[in-house]
């Protein structure tokens, strides 16, 4: 077990880089056992969630080459002898079911274990098997594994009840391999199901709408490998500009599609932020105390439940009381107690936080509980006077490449280390 020690107090300033999106790479790994060919992604961040991504590809039989110094990833699953993903790969990341829709297109048969209860909530995947079943697949619940077989998927038209950003990818992977059209309303719209339709496209298939609520896709029989660079982590994006703004500091953080972030920047924006925002850069200055404003998540482009956790860090050391709706997850404020414990005026109270500004908080032995949370704890941290040890890091190493590192060249006090675990 590895834990973060940091010294708080410190404004940062300098330049930073933002990696490649972990949720865009994510779906296109699992996109490459559509085809036979070899796929190469670049910009591939170095995180553990891609880590379990290779694994679980590798599993099914696919060869897999991560460079990781370069950040390179060629996958090709030339065949797919054990369409399974395992329970063991599957309760570590809940986005293993991506390769639910492409196993099923491609071999005609997939076993995939449930991903079961998380942290944030129950998070269940009835949608993707719904889709699944209309597309012309039978479900069965085996031993916890869902096992979906079909001769072969038609196209057919899809509504989704309730927005699902995995659930839209899994599908358009299935249906672009399927006889015939699909088209799926009520679609996510995220940059990340924008950028799956783009390299499926390169790939041959014919698909229309992304980014829009209805998405026409035309199965094509057999499709080709590709070449994509990965696009920037809007999440890890905007964290890092609420390490700016949290530590009054200023910095530039660039390699950022702040399109993608229009949302979280309106906010710092109200929130008083000075942010000067470039053609791929977003230069942050924190001139004073936040202003309290009220954040509502939604599906993109609205506010992103994963930047919510770090906003409320934000939120806590503001002029005034900031009101946050959390309306994607339920449980997703286990945040709040911890940050309390740093001296933050928090009520929770079913989706909504009431977050009353201090002048300033206190550090604090932490303990990370989920990705985001993890990182809204470092926020905090950073911020606090004094010393805080966050716990538990491997969530945050999940989904961010050297936060650590970045933080520390940004004049941060951070280091790692190892702890007991009993
Ligand atoms: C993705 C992101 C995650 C982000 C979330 C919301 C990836 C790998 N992960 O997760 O970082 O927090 O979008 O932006 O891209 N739901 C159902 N049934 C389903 C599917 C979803 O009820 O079959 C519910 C969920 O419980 C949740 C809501 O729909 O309340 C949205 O979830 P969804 O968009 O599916 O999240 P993920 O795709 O798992």
């Amino acid at each position: 077990m590895e834990a973060l020690i940091i010294q708080g107090g410190v404004p940062l300033h300098g330049k930073v880089r933002v990696g490649g999106a972990k949720n865009s790479v994510l779906p296109l790994m699992a996109a490459a056992l559509l085809t036979t060919e070899p796929c190469t992604l670049e910009n591939v961040p170095h995180l553990r969630d891609v880590n379990t991504m290779v694994k679980l590809l590798m599993a099914l039989g696919a060869r897999v080459e991560w460079d990781r110094e370069k950040g390179t990833i060629t996958i090709q699953a030339q065949e797919i002898p054990h369409p399974e993903a395992p329970y063991d790969l599957v309760k570590t990341m809940r986005a293993s079911v991506l390769v639910l829709g492409p196993l099923v297109a491609r071999c005609q048969r997939a076993k995939v274990s449930l991903p079961g209860g998380c942290a944030i909530g129950v998070r269940p995947i009835d949608l993707h098997l719904k889709a699944m079943e209309k597309l012309g697949a039978r479900i069965d619940l085996e031993e916890g594994y869902v096992v979906a077989t079909c001769r072969q998927l038609l196209g057919t038209t899809i509504y989704f009840d309730k927005v699902t950003v995995t659930g839209t990818e899994n599908i358009m992977m299935a249906a672009a391999l399927a006889r015939g059209e699909t088209v799926l309303e009520n679609c996510a719209k995220e940059p990340e199901v924008q950028e799956l339709a783009r390299v499926l496209r390169n790939m041959g298939v014919r698909i229309e709408g992304e980014g829009t609520d209805t998405i026409c896709i035309q199965g094509t029989p057999s499709l080709r490998g590709y070449h994509h660079t990965v696009m920037p982590d809007r999440i890890e994006a905007a964290t890092l500009v609420i390490a700016g703004a949290i530590t009054g500091g200023e910095i530039n953080v660039t390699h950022v599609v702040p399109r993608h972030l229009e949302a979280v920047t309106r906010k710092l924006q109200e929130a008083e932020m000075d942010l000067a925002i470039g053609p791929d850069t977003i230069h942050v200055k924190a001139p004073q105390r936040p202003r309290a404003v009220d954040i509502n998540t939604l599906p993109y482009p609205g506010f992103p439940t994963d930047v919510q956790a770090q906003f409320m860090a934000l939120m806590t050391l503001a002029r005034g009381t900031s009101v946050i709706t959390e309306n994607i997850f339920e449980n997703r404020f286990l945040h709040a107690a911890e940050l309390k414990r740093m001296g933050a005026d928090i009520k929770v109270n079913g989706n909504r936080a009431v977050v009353k500004g201090v002048e300033s908080l206190k550090g604090a032995p932490l303990m990370a509980t989920d990705l985001r949370a993890s990182a809204s704890l470092v926020l905090a941290a950073l911020a606090a006077r004094g010393e805080s040890r966050v716990s538990r890091i491997y969530h945050l190493d999940r989904g961010y490449e050297r936060l650590d590192e970045k933080l520390r060249a940004l004049g941060a006090r951070i280091e790692r280390t190892k702890e007991e675990w009993p």
